[in-house]
């Protein structure tokens, strides 16, 4: 698809040509993935963070919030938890949290690998490439780190930079890529500032990462961070800013779907936030084939405030693989069993392979 292509589907309100969208997406996810819907429990370790994101709650100025970290034997717990009810992947996710040090992290990843046959997907932020390489050695398989918009400009302003490390999100993923992690990115859908061509190029740079895993969601405001504010970048006119609801987030995973065959993508949190329950099937019969749902203790949960009223559909006990079997059969699907790698990924490796064995690929 070209820029122009992509732009007008993501311009598209015609209902008709929408059905026809979705029908494509949905199309190419049963023939790609399948019509397994694989299972990540996400475990929010800490929500501490030293960095300062213009959107997101957790930010080190916020002092709204009560903060905790998770204690490695509770999260080791979780994760065996997560293993009973049926999930094949556990996803660690923090904010930049300086305690979190890379031994610290390396070694919670140990003891997991040890104890369960999940796998381990790390959601850490910006980190120095040593430990990334460190914590790929002791297990981890999987790395998520959304480039948010690729609009560099727009980015940098609702983003400042880590006051050391100079290198950015993308250096980031591609050094990622080199250290033989699933890479998974994404971005935010109707930032103020976003513009439908932003929109377009982040798809096509989705593309030209070939990334395993594509998350997405809607831009939430929240009340205490400078975005939620109406501090930093304002809203384009309309007809060119993107808006942040749930029709265009389906859009964009539709178009990621086309974009990347073979990629998981999940239904996100954020867009069960705007569209309910039902927002995550619509999300899984237009394009994805991925449920997080969240596996954090209670008490800690409502403390991960990343925007407000985070939706809590699927979790807890309720997270069970044969609750949502029974959900998932309702639209055809069945709950994925084992790791659920991308197959994206496994098209690589072999790729890779061949290419050693000096096989034409
Ligand atoms: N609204 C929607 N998504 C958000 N994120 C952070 N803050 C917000 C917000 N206010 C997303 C970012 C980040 C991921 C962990 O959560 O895309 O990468």
């Amino acid at each position: 698809m070209t820029h122009a292509e992509i732009k007008a589907w993501l311009q598209q309100r015609d209902p008709a040509e929408l059905q026809t969208l979705w029908g494509r997406a949905d199309a190419v996810r049963r023939a790609q993935v399948g019509d397994a819907v694989h299972l990540r429990g996400l475990i929010e370790l800490s929500n501490y963070c030293t960095r300062l994101c213009g959107y997101c709650g957790v930010r080190a100025a916020n002092q709204q919030l009560t903060r905790y970290r998770m204690p490695a034997d509770e999260i080791v717990a979780c994760a065996r938890t997560a293993l009973q009810q049926g999930f094949g992947t556990v996803v660690l996710q923090a904010g930049e949290d300086a305690t979190l040090t890379g031994p610290w992290v390396a070694e919670l990843i140990r003891r997991i690998k040890a104890e369960t046959a999940l796998a381990v997907t790390l959601s850490l932020g910006e980190r120095p490439e040593a430990e990334l390489a460190a914590w790929r050695a002791a297990g981890a398989d999987r790395y998520l780190l959304r480039f948010e918009t690729s609009n560099a400009a727009l980015f940098a302003e609702i983003h400042p930079p880590h006051p050391v490390r100079s290198r950015d999100r993308v250096g980031q993923l591609r050094e990622l890529r080199r250290l033989g992690y699933e890479v998974g990115s994404g971005v935010m859908i109707g930032i103020p500032g976003q513009s439908y061509d932003d929109l377009a190029a982040d798809i096509a740079l989705f593309r030209e990462l070939d990334l395993d895993m594509i998350g997405v969601g809607p831009f939430v405001a929240h009340p205490d961070t400078p975005l939620g504010r109406g501090l930093g970048p304002q809203a384009l006119p309309a007809g060119v800013q993107v808006p942040n609801d749930t029709l265009t987030t389906y859009q964009v995973l539709a178009l990621a779907r086309l974009a990347c065959p073979r990629a998981n993508i999940p239904a996100t949190t954020a867009l069960a936030t705007l569209g309910g329950a039902d927002g995550q099937t619509l999300a899984l019969q237009r394009g994805a084939n991925v449920i997080m749902p969240n596996v954090t203790p209670t008490a800690y949960r409502r403390l991960y405030q990343i925007y407000p009223d985070k939706a809590c559909f699927y979790d807890g006990q309720e997270a069970t693989a044969a609750v949502l079997r029974e959900r998932l059969a309702a639209i055809g699907r069945t709950v994925g069993t084992g790791r659920g790698d991308a197959p994206n990924l496994q098209g690589r490796v072999c790729a890779a392979d061949a290419a050693t064995k000096g096989e034409l690929v």
